[in-house]
């Protein structure tokens, strides 16, 4: 495959998740630019409202589904509305993500107590693992089914961003 083909989006059909700002909108925006069809899902309805009206004034085909990506079943009714709407699914772009708090050691070298293991209560470890990585399994693996997966490519591509697991 020549690069130029390799970067060649136009007419994919993008779902980006966690795409109502940050590096998912940005990743939007340059794929819109360069002619995909792109499907933004985000779990905070306001901020994604905003981003499809921002992005919608640019003259692109995009489109913003409320869906929190933990939810496997609402994930996998998002992925084939996007389906059902535009025929298929080309590209996942698997960028939800939550900050995991500070570091067990600071910006400095020196160790942040708030940091420290004991310090870090149960619920955010476990919604840090559900939001950051098994969403992203949930969600690559749910668009292999057959009937999501474009006919029109040899596979689908993938890109995950908090670069945890990759395929
Ligand atoms: N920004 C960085 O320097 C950096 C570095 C390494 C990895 N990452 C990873 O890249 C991803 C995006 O980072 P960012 O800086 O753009 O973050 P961000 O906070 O700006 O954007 C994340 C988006 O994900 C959405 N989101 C969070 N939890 C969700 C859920 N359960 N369901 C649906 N949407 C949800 C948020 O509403 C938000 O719109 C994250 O996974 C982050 O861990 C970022």
């Amino acid at each position: 495959m020549k690069t130029q083909d390799l970067f060649d989006v136009a007419g994919l059909s993008v779902l980006i998740t966690g795409g109502a700002k940050g590096l998912g909108r940005a990743f939007a925006e340059a794929l819109l630019d360069n002619g995909a069809r792109v499907t933004l899902l985000d779990c905070d309805g306001e901020c994604l409202d905003r981003a499809v009206i921002e992005l919608r004034d640019r003259g692109t085909a995009v489109h913003g589904d409320v869906v929190d990506v933990t939810d496997r079943a609402a994930m996998m009714k998002a992925v084939d509305r996007t389906v059902d709407r535009l025929g298929r699914l080309d590209v996942v772009f698997a960028n939800a993500g939550i900050d995991a708090g500070p570091g067990f050691l600071s910006m400095s070298g020196e160790r942040d107590p708030q940091g420290a293991l004991e310090a870090i209560p149960d619920s955010l470890w476990d919604k840090v693992i559900d939001t950051n990585l098994t969403s992203m399994f949930t969600t690559i693996r749910g668009i292999r089914s057959p009937k999501r997966v474009s006919p029109t490519l040899p596979s689908n591509r993938r890109l995950n961003s908090p670069a945890t697991i990759s395929w």
